[in-house]
């Protein structure tokens, strides 16, 4: 982040501490129930947002060689990203173009070909159908058409962005900077890319995918429901809330940044006192924190009832702590979860057509309102 972006911001916050009140929209608004519980609306989502819109399928540091690759089971369509013998990324549907077995399974390294675990089709790297064991009954079978389906795959700031659906002739690059409206320069500045995969755990929850988003979009729950844990490190009730395009930047604000209220503004920095999250629209949530990033990436499972996620975390230097920060903040989100899960069920009861988000709580409805946009539902 800019530096005179940050002095901004601080002034801002300072201003709304010493006012007691955060920066807030003009009202509220409300959403209604049936977004996380109608199998028509979540099939929508589904189709626009899962399989026609990039998402983030891996990180750049987890496939740094030729041979690299890796695989993501929790999109619609599965999905296989490997770096060719050029060193370019590739993506294709994991799926065998034979009789559809799953052609590669978790990731690896220093792969040549790929070899079908069921009669030993290969692909190359760049997915061509390279060998066909007993060929001759597959006579005049056009091999040059047989490769692995392709798709559109890019890489920027670390992240490894996949649109898990066959690109149609002019839907085939991924514009990484535009998607992201602003928000890479922030991502940048992070050196998010610098980082390094250490660890990813995967969480299983009975909630609709958005409502395991909805938690990180406002600070007014973490003085109730976390107060035995991060509560008594943040100031209450306070964020600072920015829309990049369908995106998100979202700024909770720790109390120690009293301190710089004693220093010259030249020397402010704010990344120390802040959480920054970014909702890298839809799915992808990244954490800023001062020494680690954190990553979430929220997918709808077949039920409009249940999600899953993958929880990384990305950091300078290989360590143990990072286990140990692994286990702290699931203890933190599964507090989170566990009301989400209450909340699904009390919405599939159908006994309350409305939520309300209060006007601190905007950040919400950005969100909401981004993914009516996006699903033609305005
Ligand atoms: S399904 Fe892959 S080789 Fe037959
Ligand atoms: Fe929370």
């Amino acid at each position: 982040m800019k530096h005179s972006t940050q002095i901004n911001l601080i002034h801002q916050i300072f201003d709304a501490i010493d006012r007691g009140t955060p920066p807030m929209a003009e009202r509220f608004t409300r959403n209604d129930t049936s977004a996380y519980t109608a199998p028509d609306r979540a099939a929508r989502e589904r189709e626009v947002l899962f399989r026609h819109h990039p998402i983030v399928a891996g990180f750049s540091s987890q496939i740094p060689n030729p041979g690299d690759y890796l695989t993501e089971d929790l999109a619609p369509i599965p999905i296989l990203v490997v770096r060719n013998t050029a060193s370019e990324l590739r993506a294709f549907v994991n799926i065998c173009r034979h009789r559809g077995a799953k052609l590669a399974d978790g990731c690896g390294h220093t792969a040549k070909l790929f070899s079908c675990p069921y009669h030993a089709w290969s692909y190359d790297t760049d997915g061509r159908l390279v060998a066909i064991p007993d060929d001759y009954g597959f006579e005049g079978l056009d091999r040059a058409a047989s490769g692995l389906v392709a798709l559109p795959v890019a890489e920027k700031y670390g992240l490894i962005f996949v649109t898990p659906a066959p690109g149609d002739s002019n839907k085939n690059t991924i514009d990484i900077d535009a998607m992201l409206s602003g928000l890479g320069e922030d991502i940048q500045s992070y050196g998010i890319g610098a980082m390094v995969h250490q660890e990813t755990r995967v969480v299983r929850r009975r909630m609709n995918w958005k409502l395991m988003s909805d938690t990180f979009w406002e600070a007014y729950h973490i003085k109730v429901l976390h107060a035995q844990n991060v509560a008594p490190l943040f100031v209450k009730n306070l964020a600072m809330f920015d829309a990049f395009g369908r995106n998100t930047r979202y700024i909770g604000v720790r109390k120690s940044i009293e301190k710089l209220r004693d220093i010259p503004e030249e020397k402010w920095d704010l990344i120390p006192h802040t959480t920054i999250l970014m909702n890298l629209f839809p799915n992808t949530i990244l954490v800023m924190q001062s020494d680690h990033a954190e990553v979430y990436r929220i997918f709808p499972e077949k039920h409009v009832g249940e999600s899953v996620a993958t929880i990384s975390i990305l950091a300078s230097e290989p360590s143990p702590k990072w286990s140990r920060t692994m286990d702290l903040l699931l203890g933190v989100v599964d507090q989170d979860f566990t009301l989400g899960e209450g909340i699904q069920h009390n919405f599939e009861s159908g006994a309350q057509r409305k939520i309300t988000y209060g006007r601190y709580e905007n950040a919400l409805e950005h969100f909401h309102r981004s993914i009516r946009e996006a699903i033609g539902e305005v």
